[in-house]
């Protein structure tokens, strides 16, 4: 198969694909932007559930009511920070402002600290990741593609992965573990029990939802919901940035694909890696 053509930026100790993102957005993101206290900041590692949290915290802020995350796109609802066009859509947008990043931690923007802005970070089983991610490369023309599987877990298990290495962005994000304004979620948990993870970002956003509202949102946040809202399925993007001739971005939206794609030798070489790099960390991917 031909490899498409990138362009990355080399920003700081990380690799960003260009196109998208410039080292203006950048340094706006990091250096410029001006954080304000009631700011909520979806975090994520690429394919960790980002367009998910994007599409629960739209639906939160409006009480359940889907009317909004049907009428405006994801990317419009919940911007990306970091983007060419973060600074145009987050400059003049009413408080509470709801924030996307793939940023890792020493790249958020250094107004944060200063403020009580709240971040919940979402995190995935890096096995499940690097599959979505090996799938994604094909849809998404500004990425580094590789055919062979095994090539592709190679390029993941190096620095010159997008947004640098999964276990240094976990590290980095929980470095926060300890305060009241980080929320960290499970992807595989919110696949087990959805309602009681959105009742617990209810719970840390200070949002009252009834149970009829918090029903709602965990209805039209469902994966066949999402796959189905043109607002949240990415099929307005031109085919030049995301080619739907090589699928789709809502492939399966399930917890541990990885035992369909790696070998058991992969596996092992895996977790040894994992279990060096993460070891002072607890962590566990429970799977379907
Ligand atoms: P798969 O490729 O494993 O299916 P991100 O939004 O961070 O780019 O992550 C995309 C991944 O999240 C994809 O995983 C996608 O299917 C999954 N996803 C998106 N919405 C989901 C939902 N409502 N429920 C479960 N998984 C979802």
């Amino acid at each position: 198969m031909m490899a498409f053509p990138r362009q990355y930026i080399q920003y700081e100790d990380i690799r960003i694909p260009g196109g998208v993102h410039t080292v203006e957005s950048l340094n706006y993101a990091s250096k410029e932007f001006e954080t304000r206290d009631d700011d909520v900041f979806n975090v994520t590692y690429p394919k960790s559930g980002t367009t998910w949290l994007q599409e629960i915290l739209s639906l939160i802020y409006s009480n359940g009511d889907p009317t909004p995350v049907k009428a405006t796109y994801s990317w419009d609802r919940v911007p990306w920070i970091e983007q060419h066009s973060g600074r145009q859509h987050l400059e003049n947008k009413p408080s509470p402002r709801l924030i996307t990043t793939h940023l890792p931690f020493h790249l958020f923007p250094q107004s944060f600290s200063k403020t009580k802005a709240k971040v919940i970070y979402t995190i995935r089983n890096p096995k499940d990741v690097c599959v979505s991610l090996y799938y994604f490369s094909k849809i998404a023309q500004f990425m580094e593609y590789r055919d062979d599987f095994q090539d592709f877990v190679s390029l993941f298990l190096s620095k010159d992965i997008i947004f640098g290495r999964w276990f240094e962005h976990v590290k980095g994000w929980l470095t926060l573990k300890d305060s009241p304004n980080l929320l960290i979620l499970s992807y595989e948990d919110m696949i087990k029990d959805l309602k009681s993870n959105v009742t617990k970002i209810c719970k840390f956003l200070g949002k009252e939802l009834d149970d009829a509202a918090i029903n709602s949102v965990v209805e039209h946040s469902s994966f066949q919901a999402m796959k189905s809202n043109p607002m949240s399925n990415y099929s307005a993007v031109p085919n030049e940035i995301f080619n739907k001739d090589h699928g789709n971005f809502y492939r399966k939206g399930i917890a541990g694909d990885h035992k369909n794609h790696f070998t058991p030798a992969q596996e092992e070489e895996f977790e040894r890696i994992y279990k060096e790099c993460m070891k002072d960390i607890n962590l566990s991917f429970t799977e379907n």
